[in-house]
């Protein structure tokens, strides 16, 4: 059975591999813009891409902090707002993400004081590292109106945290672990982000930091797979190695086994003790606008994604203009297929939605992936919804894994325009 199983994980893996190559694509687009649709009100994403310290495994769009440049930045990212309050664009919900958002505290502070100025915020979360849980930033963050603060953790494995750069710049586990303690209780959700099946990343390990986390209670767990920048078996670095993926379906089930009944999963790697304000914003957003260098947006239909240069996004947003530099308009087929995805990471995908959003006949874009699912016993259908059941769930996290993996890929399209890499 675990062989039928692994073989049927490692075909829907080509399988996906294959499509994202061939989708992923954006168009340049310098000039283009995201509008509002009358009425909306949006999730908005600020993209703070400055770190203290580069970790080797990490995919996303980031550099190494030189504070003078955030500080510019920090202004070009409220110029950028405004551009988009005098569109007409309005927003419900914030999501800091990075990067590391709190590199300059009191900046971000500034920044979401003008946001909750602008507009009516009701939820507000952001990103950060151990080191930066102490009392002034704290206090900013509160002060900041932030409902749910999110900590990059990684792993205890004091080993594991040394051979991905961590411990020097962002603490040992000993440290994190205060750390962690001390934020507990000030705000309505603190989240702590881990990984699984780093490459030398014992059972072990991964139990003994599942039990430390549940002694601990932190309101939510977000455990992700390792993404590798490029294929299947890429070293993440020399000290790293080389990512195998046919652990990862056994790794994940002793997470969610660790963590269930105490907690309850709300998305297919997110796990929460209370009904959380905010998860993954993907999930409970199906549009969103993103703002500063590297960030995505997408808005009916179509993905926008802004510059990744620096220089070019100070530029743009100095002569108030947009920084989306390139785009792609998915096809309805596409589109449906996209909301199948995250819908289903969340766990439910609601007929209602799906309908009121693409009419009765979407059914028809998604047949072959209703059908196998099912088959599979990963998906049951009720009047109201398709739920992914618990034997289901690690499929939605092979899906994401290859679509963040797909977005690695474009990350890497969008470098390509910074100057002199
Ligand atoms: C992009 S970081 C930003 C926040 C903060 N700088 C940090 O390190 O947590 C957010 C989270 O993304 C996750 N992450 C980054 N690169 C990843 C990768 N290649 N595979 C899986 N998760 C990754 C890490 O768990 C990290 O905590
Ligand atoms: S994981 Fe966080 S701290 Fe490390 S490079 Fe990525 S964004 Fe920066």
């Amino acid at each position: 059975m675990g062989r039928f199983l692994h073989l049927g994980d490692l075909l829907l893996t080509r399988y996906l591999r294959r499509y994202h190559r061939s989708q992923m694509r954006l168009r340049s687009g310098f000039g283009m813009h995201p509008s509002p649709a009358p009425a909306r009100r949006y999730l908005l994403y600020i993209h703070v891409p400055f770190c203290e310290s580069l970790c080797p495994f990490c995919t996303f769009h980031r550099r190494s902090l030189e504070r003078q440049l955030a500080q510019r930045y920090f202004k070009a990212l409220k110029r950028e707002l405004q551009y988009y309050r005098d569109a007409g664009f309005d927003f419900a919900e914030v999501y800091v993400g990075g990067g590391t958002p709190t590199v300059l505290p009191d900046e971000l502070g500034v920044t979401l004081d003008l946001v909750r100025h602008w507009f009516r915020i009701s939820r507000l979360s952001v990103e950060t590292n151990p080191n930066h849980l102490c009392p002034p930033t704290l206090e900013v963050l509160k002060q900041a109106g932030v409902n749910r603060l999110s900590v990059g953790v990684q792993s205890l494995d004091d080993r594991l945290l040394d051979e991905m750069e961590r411990l020097r710049a962002y603490g040992s586990s000993a440290s994190i672990l205060e750390r962690v303690e001390s934020a507990l209780g000030r705000f309505d959700t603190f989240n702590v982000d881990m990984i699984f099946n780093f490459p030398h990343q014992t059972m072990r390990s991964l139990r003994h930091d599942l039990r430390t986390l549940k002694d601990l209670a932190v309101d939510q767990i977000s455990y992700y797979p390792i993404m590798p920048a490029t294929g299947a078996g890429a070293p993440i670095s020399s000290r790293m190695g080389r990512v195998e993926f046919n652990r990862e379906r056994a790794m994940y089930h002793t997470v969610m086994d660790a963590l269930m009944p105490d907690y309850q999963p709300r998305s297919a790697w997110c796990f929460s003790r209370q009904i959380a304000p905010i998860d993954e914003y993907i999930v409970d957003h199906d549009e969103y606008l993103g703002i500063g260098s590297g960030s995505f947006s997408y808005l009916n239909g179509v993905m926008f994604a802004n510059t990744f240069s620096m220089e070019r996004y100070l530029e743009l947003t100095a002569r108030s203009q947009p920084a989306v530099s390139a785009y792609r308009a998915l096809s309805l087929r596409e589109q449906i297929r996209y909301d199948f995805l995250m819908r289903l990471f969340g766990l439910h995908m609601d007929k209602t939605f799906m309908s009121d959003k693409y009419g009765p006949n979407y059914r028809r874009a998604l047949s072959t992936g209703l059908l196998l699912f099912k088959l599979l016993g990963a998906l049951v259908e009720t009047d109201q919804e398709y739920r992914v059941t618990p034997e289901g769930r690690y499929y939605w996290v092979l899906m994401m894994r290859e679509f963040f993996m797909g977005v690695n890929r474009l990350r890497d399209q969008m470098r390509t325009q910074i100057p002199g890499r």
